[in-house]
């Protein structure tokens, strides 16, 4: 049985302690491992996670510092890590076929993924962030060619933050009143454990799940930071929530019930990659998978006793309802929020030196249904496209269905969605866009900062493993 929403404390993943600093450099250590946790009171669930727990624990980060991460593979597969968002140079990016093998296990590259160019290690690998960037919400998840999505939903994902002067020397809500929120849809099965459809449960040989579930994994149990529709005691003043759709497959509207007086429940003040230029008040926000939005919510616009849920207003039943506030007390306000957040580097058309343009579609692979890009499905030793260095290109997208679509190395801008002016929640530094059913998007970007192999790819993790994705070489 499911239990009573808004029963559970909302928990915030512990912040990762460095083991050594240096002048300009932090070192961590992550062990990934199983565990079992409880996320369903009275049940244990199995996950697979960062330093066992599931969100993996936080890394904050400050620009411009180089963060060394050192992972440990104690699961009983392979396992690649990708900062989700760090401009990262190729070798640190976690390229799909960069496998961690686990201690004792052998080079076992399933069919489809031999990959000569693959940079393979036993049981650990160092993964270095110089950070070259602003302030944003990141975040680190498996990315195993094939696999990424058994992997993240059985808890394989953590927050990496990075701050920096221009943030911080803005009054925006801080410390207790700053929350990662790590949104997620799970299913579970009778004994508690995480129910995924893998037509392979080992994980090792066939990728791919169930036919039915080929559209993507959903859940109908919404989590927040690992827990089932928790509940956060808030005081009357305005909070920071840096919301993360870490679903493999869920697109959330999240809105504000009962919304305040006057409506406009979110100031959103960030987007993927960092502040906007300037804040932007929302009803609601659509946010699909990958996507960070950075929302301040005053709850001093409500009494206190107020009960404020955060509803999805996509889903229905218990994929209706994410989390509830509890306005609790009243407090001093210590927080507002500036008319100006952030200088943002413009990007215009006329800087761009190609337009390219690149269908998202399902497709047939081999016998099974998978998903395209371009017409092929993903293979590590084709490049499929070759920015030069420090140029800037326009892509244009288009879709069949709805796909997030995410880019390494770079952030962009939306430049057009369906041949107009960007929708209301494309604005600022992006790195994954909301691409829908037969609307064209076009995203700017410069290719800076390194030379080598990356990926971009859907970023519905079951279309990922399907296929959807792609290489991009920057020389
Ligand atoms: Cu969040 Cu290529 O990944
Ligand atoms: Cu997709």
């Amino acid at each position: 049985p499911l239990p009573a929403p808004f029963q559970v404390p909302l928990p915030i993943p512990a912040v990762l302690n460095p083991v050594a600093r240096n002048p300009d450099a932090d070192r961590y250590e992550i062990v990934q491992r199983e565990a079992t946790m409880e996320i369903l009171p009275g049940t244990r669930t199995p996950i697979w996670g960062y330093q066992g727990t599931f969100p993996g624990p936080t890394i904050e980060s400050r620009s411009g510092r180089t963060a060394v991460v050192v992972h440990r593979n104690e699961l009983p597969v392979p396992t690649v890590v990708h900062l989700h968002g760090g401009h990262t140079p190729a070798d640190s990016d976690g390229y799909t076929t960069d496998l961690v093998l686990p201690a004792g296990g052998t080079h076992t590259a399933h069919a489809g993924m031999h990959d000569p160019a693959a940079k393979v290690t036993q049981v650990e690998r160092e993964y270095v962030y110089p950070l070259r960037q602003k302030a944003a919400t990141l975040w680190y998840h498996d990315h195993r060619m094939d696999f990424t999505g058994p992997a993240v939903y059985r808890g394989l994902a953590g927050f990496h933050l990075v701050r920096d002067d221009e943030e911080d020397s803005l009054p925006l809500p801080r410390g207790e009143r700053e929350l990662p929120l790590m949104i997620a849809d799970r299913a579970f099965a009778e004994d508690g454990s995480m129910r995924y459809p893998s037509i392979d449960p080992t994980l090792h040989t066939v990728h791919g799940v169930e036919e039915s579930y080929v559209e993507g994994v959903l859940g109908d149990v919404i989590l927040v930071n690992g827990a089932p529709w928790p509940v956060a005691e808030v005081s009357a003043t305005r909070y920071r929530l840096r919301v993360l759709n870490a679903s493999n497959a869920r697109r959330y509207d999240l809105a504000l019930d009962p919304p305040p007086p006057g409506g406009q429940a979110f100031t959103q003040i960030g987007s993927d990659q960092g502040l906007l230029d300037a804040p932007r008040v929302h009803d609601h926000v659509t946010v699909a998978p990958a996507e960070r939005f950075d929302l301040v919510v005053d709850f001093g616009r409500y009494p206190i006793g107020s009960e404020v849920t955060l509803v999805n207003r996509l889903g229905a039943g218990g994929t209706a309802h994410v989390m509830r506030f509890r306005v609790t007390r009243r407090a001093t306000e210590d927080s507002h929020i500036p008319d100006r957040l952030a200088d943002i580097e413009p990007l215009d058309r006329t800087q761009a030196t190609v337009t390219r343009e690149f269908s998202f579609r399902g497709g047939r692979i081999g016998d099974r249904h998978g998903w395209t890009i371009g017409g092929h499905p993903f293979s590590p030793t084709r490049t499929d496209v070759r920015p030069r260095l420090g140029d800037v290109e326009i892509w244009r997208f288009v879709a069949d269905v709805h796909h997030p679509i995410h880019l390494h190395l770079v952030h962009f801008r939306v430049l057009s969605r369906g041949d107009r002016e960007p929708g209301p929640y494309d604005a600022g530094r992006k790195d994954t866009v909301d691409l829908r059913p037969g609307e064209a998007v076009e995203v700017i970007a410069r290719f800076d900062g390194y030379r080598g192999r990356y990926m971009f790819h859907c970023h519905n993790l079951e279309h990922e493993d399907m296929g959807m994705m792609a290489n991009f070489e920057v020389f």
